[in-house]
């Protein structure tokens, strides 16, 4: 089976939900604690074996191509002011071996409009992952190496999997299940998936912002018609997809913090300055 190398990370919305701060500051360059929430996102997906990241970008977000750039001004800057600790901070080496593209989302269409302008950048019978930087999940493994390895399982699209209570399930895409007789070990047969379901929930387990695709899914993207919000939603794309292809689901270990919300951001915050050795200097 061939290895999943690419990864899509939608970042072109305007979060909203942070103005003022996110008039100047793309919502996914605000750190946690250091490090800007794309980066995590970024090194979970590098921690899988992704060795290209398409990033769907505002031509107005400037900061986050700056971000994974090189910048030789500033490196000579702090090798001169014998800064070299920052260097590797500042310029990962893990990074040097990653190809960074930009595909530019001109009018906030939604989620599923988003992933549609990386259609050139995958093949149609490719595995690629998608990541939403706004949910920040810690796990051993991570997400997207439990998603690769559930790919390996069952050659087939994955979603990442968690509870929610039910009057949460407003707020995300909600699955059903099929027979559980066709459980491949912890992977879940899933037969259908609807975005922001505001009455009778299909279940109350919801898709998080982690998910395994096949380049098939282009096709779908190209046929949905405004949904939820009046936003073309990768989860009809999903859907569709779902009645022709198989997709399983893992229910992933570990934390969830959805950093699109206020409160999810400060408590990410407040979890990685807790758990993680912090050099306060
Ligand atoms: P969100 O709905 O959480 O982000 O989309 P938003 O629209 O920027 O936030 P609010 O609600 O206005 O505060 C989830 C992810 O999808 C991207 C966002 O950048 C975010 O990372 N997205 C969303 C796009 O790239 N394009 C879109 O049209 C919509």
């Amino acid at each position: 089976m061939k290895h999943v190398t690419k990864a899509v990370l939608p970042v072109a919305g305007l979060g909203t939900r942070f103005l003022p701060a996110t008039k100047s500051i793309p919502k996914e360059m605000m750190p946690i604690v250091d490090t800007p929430l794309v980066e995590y996102a970024v090194r979970e997906a590098i921690e899988a074996g992704v060795k290209e990241i398409i990033f769907i970008t505002s031509p107005t977000k400037k900061a986050i191509e700056a971000h994974f750039s090189k910048n030789q001004e500033l490196e000579n800057l702090l090798k001169k002011s014998n800064k070299e600790s920052c260097i590797s901070k500042a310029f990962p080496k893990e990074f040097d071996e990653i190809t960074f593209h930009y595909a530019y989302q001109y009018e906030q269409l939604g989620l599923g409009h988003a992933v549609l302008q990386a259609n050139h950048l995958i093949d149609q019978d490719e595995f690629f992952l998608i990541l939403l930087a706004d949910d920040l999940l810690i796990n051993e493994p991570n997400v997207c190496k439990q998603l690769v390895e559930a790919h390996h399982k069952t050659s087939s699209s994955i979603l990442a999997l968690n509870k929610v209570s039910t009057e949460e399930t407003k707020k995300y895409g909600v699955i059903s299940f099929k027979d559980k007789a066709s459980d491949i070990s912890n992977c879940k047969p899933l037969s259908a998936i609807v975005e922001k379901p505001q009455t009778n929930p299909p279940s109350n387990i919801a898709v998080t912002g982690r998910y395994l695709l096949k380049g098939s899914i282009f096709n779908y993207l190209k046929n949905i018609k405004e949904g939820a919000q009046g936003e073309l939603q990768l989860t009809d794309a999903i859907n569709l997809a779902m009645q022709d292809n198989n997709f399983f689901g893992i229910e992933y270990e570990g934390i969830k913090f959805d950093c699109g919300s206020k409160e999810g951001f400060i408590r990410a915050n407040l979890h990685v300055a807790k758990t993680q050795k912090i050099n306060y200097e």
